[in-house]
Order: structure tokens, then C-alpha cells, then sequence
């Protein structure tokens, strides 16, 4: 007998989910240093243009193509042609692997979080990032073993995803009630507390003046359309197993428009609260403000925590709010991530939410040792790099071509008009069709040109083929040999 798939409990718990799973780490971590290097404020420039132009038509996309489908993405793909759901089980293969560095930086945060009591940074909170938290080797060759007190911060994360996932999207509805407004807050409290001290304003002049001229630079697009793609957990089936578990009925276009914004306003909202604090740090080491950060997540783990340490009073308390908003804005990236290969995972072989919770786990938390140890820090930015530069791009071009050409896409705009509220015009389909392959090529062509012309970071190359092609290479074998598995029940 078919089993009833698992329902949001309201539109309201879905569109929280969604919004749970784009804010995340990316729009406090990653958004705000991307724009600093970028040239503060022109970074809007591109940055509203990738949304425009990839982040809403695709996001739109995928939820609705989860909702039409009642599949997560390789299910999904699968049921627009069989050999295509080896490609969603990539996309999805993608998610598993954010997750499992994804928790890194959540297991800094639980560190960080313990720290915050005796402001253990105090002395030179730069050393302590580098030598006493991460104890960073001198490079990606010297990795040693797990340090333990990350991999007990993992533990907690890993605890805390696999309690949540064990009872399916039921109890995500209920979870992301907290985890979406309570991080929310928390970054309001930090901005009043920013914007009211001196040099704040400096700040922020830094993050909105733009500078016209980094425009011509095709590294700063290229940023902005991965920023949007990472920031609206695109091309990694996310979206699509969130959508899944919507009704047959459910309204689709809407929420996404409204997750979009949601999510790009809190990033633009975060730049305040982190620009206001990087304005008062200039003011009070009397440097230009570019000088104070070069960026990196260093601006969490550093300069974010020197900022706090400089505050006139009640340092301990931000930081304690500071790290519980990282960790609950990253909390629900998370079980997305994990949720979305999972779903896969369920919709094939028909596996129940509370195993698979655990056998996750059991599986994957073994490979995100590796970041735990003295090397992992490099081996955890050269993944971070091509999941997200070469993995989530190429995802998403080919995610683009297949439903602009493979699918009748016409059909599914006028089935997404009957079911929604906002209707979608002939602009959606050429956006799809035309204008995000574009730009996701081009994206996909400079970057590869960057890497072959200089590695990444100086890394060596031995390591970047491992950890970066490498990585990537292996989803490709495992998504293949998902595919060829038999179902437990086809239909
Ligand atoms: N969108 C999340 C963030 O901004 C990260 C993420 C990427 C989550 C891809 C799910 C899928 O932090």
C-alpha cells in the first residue's frame, strides 16, 4: 500500500524551512566578507543581478518541480528522463558533502560559544584562530590527527541535526519556528549595539559606497552568482526535497519570492551589523577601515571577536550572542542539506526518516573528521571552493539546460501559474533558457581559467585534485551507482 508522504504543517512551516535553509552561515560568514572584498557597496550591483537573473527564476524552479514531482531531486530528474536521475543524485551528493564541512564551522562556533565566557581570545585573537582553535598545520600535506574538543563540537551539531531529522519534516516544521526568527533578533540586538558606537558609520560608508570601476572585473559576477546560488541553497537538490513534501495543491511561486527576499534582505541586514562593528574596530586601532580584516572566515572567527572584545561593556554577553546566532542560523542549513540527499535516499529504497537520520550520521561523520584535524582547515577550504565554485555552477547550468530544453517548460510555467498565486511570464522561461546558462557559463569558463592559471591559494595541485576534482569525481561514481540501484518499488 502507497504510503502518504510527509507533509509540511502549514504553507507558513515551509516558507520557514526554506528561509531556515538559505539564511544560514552564508549570509553572515560569507555574504558580508564577499561584498568587503568586492568593493563594499558596487558588490550590490552584480549581486541583485544574479538574483534576478539565476537565483529567483531557479529557485522558483526547484520548488516547483519538487511539488509537481513528489520527489526529492534525483527522483525528480529521474521522472523527467530515467538517465537524468544520476545527475539529481550529483546535485544532491553535493548537499552531503556542505554538510559534512558545513558542520566544521559550526564546531568553531560551539568552540568559539565555550570561549566566550573567560573571552579566552583576548590575548591575540588572530593566534588563537589559528594556533589554539584550529592548531593549523603548515599545509594541506601535514594533517595529524582529529583535535578533540572539534570533534566534539561536531558531535553536538551532528546530535542536534540527527534529533531533529529523526521525525521528517514534521518536526522541522516545528523546529525552524525557533531557528529562523531567534538568530533574527539576536543580529538586530548586535546591530543597535553597532550602529551606537563611534566609527560605526565609517562602516557602513565602506559597505555602501560602490565602487564602479570593481565592475569591470569579471571575478567580482563571478562571486556574485556563486554567492546567490549558495546563499539560496540552489543546485543541490535543497529546494527540490523541501518542495517535495509540499501538497498537490501548494502554492509554489509565491514562496519563493518570498524566501528569496527574506534571505537576501537578512544578508544586506547582516552587512550592516558586521560593516557597523567593523567601522568601530577601524575607529578604535585608529586604522582605514579596509585595513581592519582581509577577509576570509577569519571575519568570524577573528575580527568579529576582536570587535567584541573592544565593546565598552558586556563583551562576554556578544560574543554568547554573537555564536548562538551563528549556530542557529547554521543549524537549519544543515538538516537542509542532509534532508535533501536523504530525501533521495527515502523516495528510492522507501528507507524511514528515523533511520536514515542515524545511518547518516553513522556514515558520513567519519569523513568530516578529516576537517577536524591540524590540516583540515585547508582540506575544508579547498572543498568549501570547488562544491561551490565548479560543483553548485556546473549543477546549475545543467539543471537550467534540462528543464529549458528537456522538459516542456512551457507546460510546467503553466502548471506553476494554476497552483500560484503570482503568475510567471514568458520572461521565466527565457531566463532559464538563455540568460542563466549564460551566466553560469561564463561563470564555470573564468573559473576554471583562474585555476589553471594559478592554483588556488597557492595550494599545491596534488591537493586540489584530490580534495577539489577528487571530490567531485567521487560524487559522479556514487551518484552512478545510486541510480543503477534498484528501487524498492517503482512507479
Ligand atoms: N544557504 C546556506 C547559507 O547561506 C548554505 C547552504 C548551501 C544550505 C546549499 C543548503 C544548500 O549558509
Amino acid at each position: 500500500m502507497p504510503e502518504q508522504r510527509d507533509r509540511w504543517h502549514s504553507r507558513t512551516a515551509f516558507i520557514m524551512a526554506a528561509v531556515g535553509s538559505a539564511v544560514g552561515l552564508g549570509n553572515v560568514w560569507r555574504f558580508p566578507y564577499v561584498a568587503y572584498q568586492s568593493g563594499g557597496g558596487a558588490f550590490l550591483i552584480p549581486y541583485f543581478i544574479a538574483l534576478f537573473t539565476a537565483g529567483i527564476p531557479m529557485l522558483i524552479l526547484e520548488m516547483g518541480l519538487g511539488q509537481r514531482m513528489q520527489r526529492g531531486a534525483p527522483g525528480a530528474f529521474g521522472s523527467i528522463r530515467k538517465g537524468l536521475e544520476w545527475f539529481g543524485w550529483w546535485a544532491a551528493g553535493l548537499s552531503a558533502v556542505i554538510v559534512i564541512y558545513y558542520s566544521t564551522i559550526l564546531a568553531w562556533a560551539w568552540v568559539y560559544l565555550w570561549h566566550s565566557f573567560e573571552l579566552a581570545w583576548s590575548a591575540d585573537p588572530e593566534g588563537f584562530f589559528a594556533r589554539e582553535v584550529l592548531q593549523r598545520s603548515s599545509g594541506p600535506a601535514e594533517i595529524g590527527a582529529p583535535i578533540w574538543y572539534l570533534v566534539l563540537g561536531m558531535a553536538l551539531t551532528w546530535t542536534a541535526i540527527w534529533l531533529i531529522l529523526r521525525k521528517g519534516v514534521r518536526s522541522v516544521s516545528k523546529v525552524v519556528m525557533i531557528t529562523v526568527p531567534l538568530p533574527l533578533v539576536l543580529l538586530a540586538v548586535m546591530l543597535v549595539r553597532g550602529l551606537t558606537l563611534p566609527g560605526a558609520m565609517d562602516g557602513i560608508a565602506y559597505y555602501l559606497t560602490p565602487d564602479f570601476s570593481k565592475l569591470a572585473d569579471p571575478q567580482i559576477w563571478l562571486r556574485a552568482y556563486g554567492q546567490i546560488f549558495f546563499s539560496l541553497s540552489l543546485a543541490s537538490g535543497v529546494m527540490i526535497g523541501y518542495g517535495s513534501y509540499l501538497g498537490k495543491k501548494a502554492e509554489v511561486t509565491n514562496s519563493a519570492l518570498i524566501t528569496a527576499l527574506a534571505n537576501c534582505g537578512t544578508s544586506f541586514f547582516a552587512g550592516f551589523a558586521v560593516f557597523s562593528m567593523l567601522g568601530y574596530l577601524a575607529k578604535v586601532q585608529g586604522l582605514p577601515v579596509p585595513e581592519v580584516t582581509n577577509g576570509g572566515p577569519g571575519l568570524a572567527f577573528v575580527t568579529y571577536p576582536l570587535a567584541i572584545l573592544k565593546l565598552p561593556a558586556l563583551s562576554t554577553l556578544f560574543g554568547l550572542i554573537f555564536f548562538i546566532t551563528l549556530l542557529t542560523l547554521g543549524v537549519d542549513s544543515a538538516f537542509a542539506l542532509q534532508e535533501a540527499f536523504t530525501t533521495g535516499i527515502h523516495d528510492k529504497w522507501k528507507v524511514k526518516p528515523e533511520k536514515l537520520a542515524w545511518v547518516f550520521a553513522v556514515v558520513a561523520f567519519p569523513l568530516a573528521l578529516i576537517f577536524t584535524t591540524k590540516g583540515g582547515f585547508y582540506w575544508f577550504d579547498i572543498v568549501d571552493k570547488w562544491v561551490n565554485d565548479f560543483g553548485l555552477v556546473t549543477a546549475g547550468l545543467l539543471q537550467a539546460l534540462i528543464i529549458g530544453y528537456l522538459y516542456d517548460i512551457k507546460g510546467f510555467r503553466d502548471y506553476l501559474n494554476s497552483i500560484s498565486e503570482v503568475k510567471l511570464g514568458n520572461w521565466w522561461i527565457w531566463m532559464l533558457r538563455y540568460v542563466t546558462p549564460l551566466a553560469l557559463s561564463i561563470t564555470l569558463i573564468l573559473n576554471l581559467q583562474n585555476e589553471f592559471t594559478e592554483t588556488y591559494e597557492g595550494y599545491p595541485r596534488w591537493a586540489t585534485t584530490l580534495g577539489g576534482w577528487g571530490t567531485l569525481f567521487a560524487l559522479a561514481v556514487l551518484g552512478y551507482f545510486l541510480s543503477r540501484g534498484r528501487g524498492k518499488e517503482s512507479d
